[in-house]
């Protein structure tokens, strides 16, 4: 049995690729279809099934144009409904793949439907577990988003949560490993690890939650504790994984439309459409941008990004890129969160926009060197940190408010834009993002200060103490 752990960055998300005797399961695919027919087909072997642990919320999968393709089943555990057929998987219930089996085991908790999927290879052993949300590695799955007012509370999910790790996944031999669905960097948890796979034996003794002299009344208390909203793309995104979207295909097609600088600048200045700048920040600094583009640079946590901040999921969208080679992979990041409505991109990037005659905006930027001897000489009127409040209380520079970039749109009021504004995040590229939507809501002086509080630590602007941050949950 080969299982292979696909691992995307931006999402922090881990997707499975299984494989027995020429036949193929698909786990919690993302959005795009071709990876999975590549490796299907490099191996000559059949996708037999797609199995989902649960409805996304952070990104939106690819079942149902996977499913299309290929002709497999999709398998989701009991009380899963959709608007496309579905196969509902009963509680322990084996699914023969080549000389092996996956077998269903229902896993409720941050979701109802959520299950989770026991392997035993052609030798009859259960060397993995993929556990989805249920289990990741230091955590489990926020209990909060499958709600139902008036019949299921967050303490409900949470309690669910505790009985199936307790009676069905704790219950497991400890050498087994646990292959989660998400890690570090993930909205789906609030403290999960780096590491993206471990045994069972080692999380009993390292992750709070499976505390073995844990009550569940404590479990409730500690993993509903220090939730932060999430983000207010995953509702939307729940949506569309129960539904039938455009396909990937069509959806790559349209996004992928080379649009030459004077269709672009048009473009640009209607109304409902967002100029997204995708480039490093170099090139967007250096090389200035688009009036009214917004910076979400693509290497970086692009997705969550414009899942964050677009708060239109059907937002019309042009794009330029650093590299004409990688729109169909912008297009792509776009899709994996439902935002299906790109338009298409600057044809020969921004020196072809600039060949054409056409001007360019520039952010203003600074060292935090310089940053730290205008702090102390108290010529700026805002200095601002759009970190997080919890990376801000944790420790910042004295001096400088903090205004989240998570939550930009909710407070942009907050702003009075006819003040100077010097802004800075961890290592430069929120704050960078925080700039041009700062500078495309009518800020006109906004400066961003490069490398961020990692920079601003090597200086001698002053720092408060630093608490750490789990105290503050
Ligand atoms: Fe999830």
């Amino acid at each position: 049995m080969k299982v292979e752990q696909l691992f995307t960055g931006c999402l922090a998300e881990m997707a499975y690729y299984i494989e027995s005797n020429g036949e193929v399961a698909i786990v919690d695919p993302l959005r795009e279809t071709e990876p999975y027919l590549e490796m299907a087909k490099a191996n000559n072997a059949k996708i037999k099934y797609i199995f989902l642990t649960h409805f996304h919320a952070d990104f939106v999968s690819g079942q149902y144009d996977l499913a299309q393709k290929t002709g497999a089943k999709i398998v989701f555990g009991p009380n899963a409904t959709a608007e496309y057929d579905i196969y509902n998987g009963k509680d322990g219930e084996d699914f023969p793949l080549g000389g092996g089996k996956l077998t269903l085991i229902h896993t409720p908790g941050h979701t109802m439907e959520s299950s989770s999927y026991l392997i035993t290879d052609e030798e009859g052993n259960t060397p993995c577990i993929l556990t989805g949300d249920a289990l990741f590695i230091g955590d489990v799955g926020r209990p909060d988003l499958a709600v139902k007012q008036g019949t299921l509370t967050e303490a409900d999910l949470a309690g669910h949560l505790f009985d199936s790790l307790r009676n069905k996944i704790m219950t497991l031999p400890d050498d087994i490993i646990v292959y989660p669905n998400h890690g570090a960097g993930s909205a789906c948890g609030k403290n999960m690890s780096s590491e993206t796979f471990d045994t069972l034996g080692n999380q009993k003794k390292t992750n709070y939650a499976l505390r073995a002299d844990m009550t569940k009344e404590e479990f409730i208390v500690e993993v509903t504790t220090g939730l932060k909203p999430p983000p207010q793309y995953f509702p939307n995104n729940v949506k569309m994984n129960k539904s039938i979207n455009t396909s990937i295909d069509d959806v790559l097609h349209k996004g992928t439309t080379p649009l030459d600088p004077a269709t672009f600048k048009e473009m640009s200045e209607q109304k409902d459409v967002l100029v997204i700048d995708t480039r490093s920040k170099e090139a967007y600094t250096e090389e200035g941008t688009v009036s009214g583009a917004w910076f979400i640079g693509i290497d970086g946590s692009f997705a969550p990004w414009v899942g964050a901040l677009v708060t239109n999921i059907q937002q019309k969208i042009i794009f330029i890129a650093d590299d004409e080679t990688r729109v169909n992979e912008i297009v792509t990041r776009f899709s994996r969160v439902g935002y299906d409505n790109t338009q298409g991109y600057l044809a020969g990037g921004i020196k072809n926009w600039k060949a054409q005659g056409f001007d360019v905006d520039k952010i203003g930027s600074i060292s935090a060197a310089k940053f730290a001897e205008m702090l102390a000489e108290g010529s700026m009127e805002k200095p601002t940190d759009v970190r997080k409040e919890s990376e801000y209380l944790s420790e910042h520079v004295k001096g400088v408010e903090n205004f989240p970039l998570d939550d930009i749109n909710a407070n942009f009021a907050e702003i009075d834009t006819s003040k100077a504004y010097f802004l800075h995040c961890a290592s430069g590229y929120r704050s960078l993002i925080a700039s041009s939507i700062f500078k495309a809501n009518g800020v006109e002086n906004v400066t961003d200060v490069r490398g961020g509080f990692k920079d601003l630590k090597e200086t001698n602007a002053p720092l408060t103490e630093y608490v750490c941050p789990t105290t503050l949950l």
